[in-house]
């Protein structure tokens, strides 16, 4: 069900749960003053306890109220990349937290996101917390229809059209002076690095049972057909994910991420082609994994290998 802004505000400040977009992916907002709010986000989801939620305000100063002191290089970070999708883990004052957001964590996730209705919400409600809104180890929803088909009709959502971004801000985890990325995202190392001086440490590509991020620990991003990766496309094959500017055997069916010229407009239809694959009832789809291993290529390699883990 489509709300307008005012009834979205309003729901928030009554401790209700709505869906609404980023520029990243859409979110299930909830007010940080609300803990029932936030558990039933938890139930929504089917999202385990021990993964906690960033908390999204409307400017990087409302961050140092829940901070004594912010990490080196919060200021630059901060500057250079909000608003946008960037989620800065942080030390957090005692108290000044639910410890349910934080799943008990000492550090708290912070992000100014980029849409004029989610900092409309923020302005208008106060600081929410936002999962994806998304059954959890599904794709994270980039349009509304995506949000009804795992949450149901009625459920209330924002709409603010396709995300422009299409995968999840990319977390920095500040970790013993240094920032280390704790989830790969929409903001690639290398502009990172640009801005901190130094490359930040990647997150480890094996799954873990200790990741800097807890939620790196499940599967995610799922469609429920297998997905096979490729580092070319086998002849034997029926369904396949693959470029636009490149030829695949006539008698396959091509579902185009986009063109290897524009990795932002693959992110962008990523969680769209692996939701089409559920919809259309697809059991095997083969991936060409033949793209770059720079920029958001990183990001949108490590989505595609998430999805893939069985
Ligand atoms: O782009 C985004 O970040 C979207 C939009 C809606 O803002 N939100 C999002 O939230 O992707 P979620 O809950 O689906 O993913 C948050 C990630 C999880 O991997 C979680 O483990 C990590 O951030 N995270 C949150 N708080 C953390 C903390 N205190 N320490 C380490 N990791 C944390
Ligand atoms: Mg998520």
């Amino acid at each position: 069900m489509r709300i307008s802004i005012d009834t979205a505000i309003q729901m928030i400040k009554d401790g209700e749960v709505v869906a609404a977009p980023t520029e990243t992916v859409y979110g299930l907002a909830a007010s940080i003053e609300h803990p029932k709010a936030i558990e039933q986000i938890f139930a929504l989801k089917k999202r385990p306890a021990n993964n906690p939620l960033i908390t999204h305000v409307a400017t990087s100063q409302e961050v140092r109220d829940f901070a004594d002191e912010l990490p080196r290089g919060f200021e630059v970070l901060a500057e250079a990349f909000w608003p946008g999708p960037l989620t800065l883990v942080i030390p957090i004052k005692e108290g000044s937290l639910s410890s349910i957001i934080r799943a008990g964590l000492p550090k708290a996730a912070f992000r100014v996101p980029d849409h004029p209705l989610i900092q409309a919400l923020i302005n208008g409600a106060g600081p929410i917390v936002m999962p994806s809104a998304n059954l959890s180890g599904k794709p994270s929803s980039t349009k509304p229809e995506h949000v009804e088909l795992d949450f149901g009709a009625e459920f209330p959502v924002l709409d603010g059209g396709i995300c422009e971004k299409g995968i999840e801000s990319t977390v920095l985890i500040a970790e013993e002076g240094v920032w280390k990325i704790g989830r790969l995202g929409s903001i690639t190392a290398e502009q990172i690095e640009e801005v901190l001086g130094y490359s930040p440490e990647l997150p480890d590509s094996e799954v873990t049972d200790k990741p800097l991020c807890p939620g790196q620990m499940y599967r995610h991003y799922a469609p429920k057909a297998r997905l096979h990766l490729c580092g070319s496309i086998p002849d034997q094959c029926s369904v396949v994910l693959g470029f636009s500017d490149r030829t695949y055997h006539p008698a396959k069916v091509i579902k185009v991420l986009g063109s290897l010229d524009d990795p932002g407009a693959v992110a962008k239809s990523l969680y769209q082609v692996f939701r089409e694959l559920d919809e259309e009832g697809i059991i095997d789809a083969w991936v060409d994994m033949d793209f770059p291993n720079t920029g958001l290529w990183v990001s949108i390699r490590e989505r595609i290998k998430k999805a893939a883990a069985q």
